[in-house]
C-alpha cells in the first residue's frame, strides 16, 4: 500500500496560491443566464470568484446571491461595478445594457463578455467597443450562443456568398418584441407554422432584441449584417428553439440545424446559450489547451 504524506503547509500554499491566482469575475444582469454563470462559478465549474453584481432590479440581484454560498458584494449602479476591483465583467442583461456601459467596463480596465450580442451591429457600438479593445489594452468576448459552426463560418467568410439563418420557435417565445408593435401580427392569434419575418440580420436584432442574437453572431463572424439573411418563423406547435444555418460559395456548402430546449426561467433563451456563456467563460479562466478554431 502506498502512504501519500499529507502536509498541511504545502497544501495551503498551494490552496492560496490556487485561490489568488483566480479570475474575479463581475457580473450585470441576474436573469437566467447570469444566475446559471454564478452557480457555475460558485460550484467549482468555472475556475473564478464571483465578488460583484448588478442588476437594476434589486429583487434579481437579491435572488441570485440568495443561491450562492460565496456571496458576492451587490453593486448600487452600473457604474460602480465597473469600477469594482475585478478582471472581467459578463454582460447578461440587454442591448441597453452593452450600449450604456461596455465603454466605461474597458475604460476601467475590465476583461467583457457579451451575451446581448445584437447591440454591437450598431456600427457605432461595434466602433466603439472595438476601439475601446485596442485603447485600454482589453478584451472583448462573445460566446457561440444557441448555434454551433461559427468556426466555420469564419474560416469560409472570405468565400461566403449566401447565409440565410431561419429561426423557429414558439409565439409566446418571441412575445414583446418590438416588431409587434407596427406589425398587423399578434403572437396570441398566429394558429400555425407563420413566416413572421424576412429580411436582413441588420434589421431583425433591431426588430426582435431579445431574440435572435445568433443572427447578429453569424454576420460579425461571417458576411455581416446586411447580407445576412434571417427568416422568424413562429409555430405555436413547437416547445423548441429552432435555429437553421444554410451557408454557400466558393468552398462548397453547408447546413446546419439546432434544436435547442429553451431555459426553465426564460423561455426566449435557450439552454444551449447558457451552457456555450459557461464554456467560454470556463476556458477564458483555466489556462488549457484550447480546442477548436
Ligand atoms: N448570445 C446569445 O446567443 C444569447 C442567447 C440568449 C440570450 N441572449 C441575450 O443575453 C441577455 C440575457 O439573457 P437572459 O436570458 O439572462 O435574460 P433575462 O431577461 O432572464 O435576464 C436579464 C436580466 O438583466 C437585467 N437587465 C436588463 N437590462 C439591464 C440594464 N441595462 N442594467 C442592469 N440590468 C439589466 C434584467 O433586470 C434581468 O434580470 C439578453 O439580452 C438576451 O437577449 C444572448
Amino acid at each position: 500500500m502506498c502512504y501519500v504524506p499529507v502536509n498541511p503547509i504545502t497544501d495551503l500554499t498551494r490552496w492560496l496560491a490556487k485561490s489568488i491566482g483566480l479570475k474575479r469575475i463581475g457580473l450585470l444582469g441576474c436573469g437566467a443566464i447570469g444566475t446559471e454563470i454564478a452557480i457555475a462559478i460558485d460550484s467549482g465549474k468555472i475556475p473564478a470568484k464571483l465578488t460583484h453584481v448588478f442588476d437594476f432590479s434589486k429583487d434579481s440581484s437579491q435572488r441570485l446571491v440568495s443561491k450562492l454560498k460565496n456571496k458576492p458584494v451587490i453593486t448600487e449602479n452600473a457604474g460602480l461595478l465597473a469600477a469594482s476591483p475585478v478582471d472581467l465583467i459578463v454582460e447578461a442583461a440587454s442591448q441597453d445594457a452593452v450600449r450604456d456601459n461596455a465603454l466605461s467596463i474597458l475604460q476601467n480596465r475590465k476583461d467583457l463578455m457579451i451575451m446581448s450580442v445584437g447591440a454591437l451591429l450598431d456600427e457605432s457600438i461595434f466602433e466603439i467597443v472595438s476601439e475601446g479593445c485596442k485603447d485600454f489594452n482589453k478584451r472583448v468576448f462573445l460566446p457561440s450562443g444557441a448555434i454551433a459552426g461559427l468556426d466555420s463560418i469564419k474560416a469560409v467568410k472570405n468565400e461566403l456568398e449566401s447565409i440565410v439563418l431561419v429561426t423557429t420557435k414558439n409565439p409566446k417565445a418571441l412575445k414583446g418584441a418590438k416588431f409587434f408593435e407596427t406589425s398587423k401580427i399578434k403572437p396570441d392569434e398566429i394558429k400555425g407554422s407563420t413566416v413572421i419575418y424576412d429580411g436582413t440580420a441588420e434589421e431583425a436584432v433591431r426588430l426582435f432584441p431579445a431574440n435572435i442574437n445568433v443572427a447578429a453572431l453569424i454576420s460579425l463572424a461571417g458576411i455581416g449584417s446586411s447580407k445576412t439573411k434571417v427568416r422568424i418563423v413562429a409555430d405555436p406547435k413547437t416547445n423548441k428553439n429552432t435555429h437553421e444555418i444554410q451557408a454557400s460559395g466558393k468552398f462548397g456548402m453547408f447546413s446546419i440545424k439546432i434544436e435547442n430546449i429553451p431555459s426553465e426561467s426564460n423561455p426566449k433563451t435557450s439552454r444551449l446559450a447558457i451552457l456555450s456563456a459557461i464554456e467560454c467563460l470556463r476556458k477564458i479562466c483555466d489556462g488549457e489547451i484550447q480546442i477548436g478554431t
